[in-house]
């Protein structure tokens, strides 16, 4: 019998075991962020932000690194990782944020700007990368620019991060016009709404939202920041403005906490793309591996080294 798509509960317990074992068998650790599906959640043998996983990729000593991502993320451990095999199990995966800005634009922005370095958000391509100074996550994207000594950065591409940082920050923020469709959605009336709903609701974003959305937030951070911040919080009703996968992970370390959505639409269609079958697929045939040519790998490593430097 075909088993694709079909996720009974014994199917999913079924390949979640063929994954470990074909894991196991092939010497390959599986990072997974936190916007995954929750049967991947489950057997991933690392979960976090792309700042975590960053790191995380560059310190396995696996032979194989299957990434469940998106392809930006894969793109970061294969230059991070030129002897190890990265792979990408669906190869759509992609973020419609990274096609926002391209390496000539990166290029043309530091001719107009000469005296300002460029800081490139980990939502961007390898050769974006490459032809940056330093790159930041949501993380530690405020940290990353107040270490710069120029009084103008250039930040590329999420406007809503550059506006976030610019809150924490005498430099000057040159932003590029790029945004993230999904955070997008959450607007303040929602979040009235929500919290007239759930009176003592905490709402938390992400500094990809609109600067309206983060006037509305109580708390801002990554994704892995938002873990923290709620099982740390005395609250009891949580208004979450990221993509809804979050909630899986919080749901569980959080049994007596209620977790809401801030918007319906908050999914992230390409973070969802990645299936089991994909895992297995991928694995089996060593498909959809990831690699980046020399020319560019070599200094876009050097952005991602700055950073990780910090
Ligand atoms: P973090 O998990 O690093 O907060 O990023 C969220 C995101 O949108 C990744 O694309
Ligand atoms: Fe890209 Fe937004 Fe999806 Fe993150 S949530 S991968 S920024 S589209």
């Amino acid at each position: 019998m075909d088993n694709r798509n079909n996720n009974n509960f014994e199917n999913i317990k079924a390949k979640q075991k063929a994954i470990k074992t074909l894991l196991k068998k092939k010497n390959a650790v599986l990072l997974a962020h936190n916007y995954q599906r929750d049967e991947i959640q489950e057997i991933a043998d690392f979960q976090g932000d792309s700042l975590e996983l960053s790191v995380k990729a560059n310190k396995t000593d696996a032979d194989i690194i299957v990434f469940c991502g998106v392809r930006f993320m894969a793109e970061s451990a294969a230059i991070m990782n030129p002897d190890k095999t990265v792979i990408l199990p669906n190869e759509n995966a992609g973020c419609p944020m990274v096609d926002m800005i391209t390496a000539k634009d990166i290029v043309n922005l530091k001719a107009d700007y000469p005296d300002a370095p460029v800081v490139a958000y980990v939502n961007t391509s390898a050769e974006c990368k490459a032809v940056s100074d330093i790159c930041c996550t949501s993380a530690n994207a405020v940290k990353v620019v107040n270490s710069l000594s120029a009084r103008r950065v250039i930040m590329v591409p999420d406007k809503n991060l550059g506006s976030y940082v610019q809150r924490f920050t005498d430099k000057k923020i040159i932003n590029w016009p790029g945004f993230c469709p999904p955070h997008q959605r959450t607007v303040p009336e929602d979040i009235k709404a929500l919290k007239e709903k759930y009176p003592g609701a905490v709402f938390v974003a992400h500094p990809e939202s609109t600067p309206e959305t983060i006037d509305a937030a109580d708390h801002v951070s990554s994704t892995s920041g938002m873990y923290k911040f709620v099982r740390e919080s005395a609250a009891k009703y949580f208004i979450i403005g990221t993509e809804r996968g979050i909630m899986y992970k919080m749901k569980k370390e959080n049994p007596d906490k209620i977790f809401i959505s801030s918007n319906p639409g908050l999914v992230c269609p390409n973070m969802k793309k990645t299936h089991l079958d994909d895992i297995i697929n991928s694995l089996e045939n060593m498909e959809n591996i990831i690699k980046i040519p020399e020319n560019v790998r070599i200094p876009a490593r050097k952005s991602i080294e700055n950073m990780l430097a910090l």
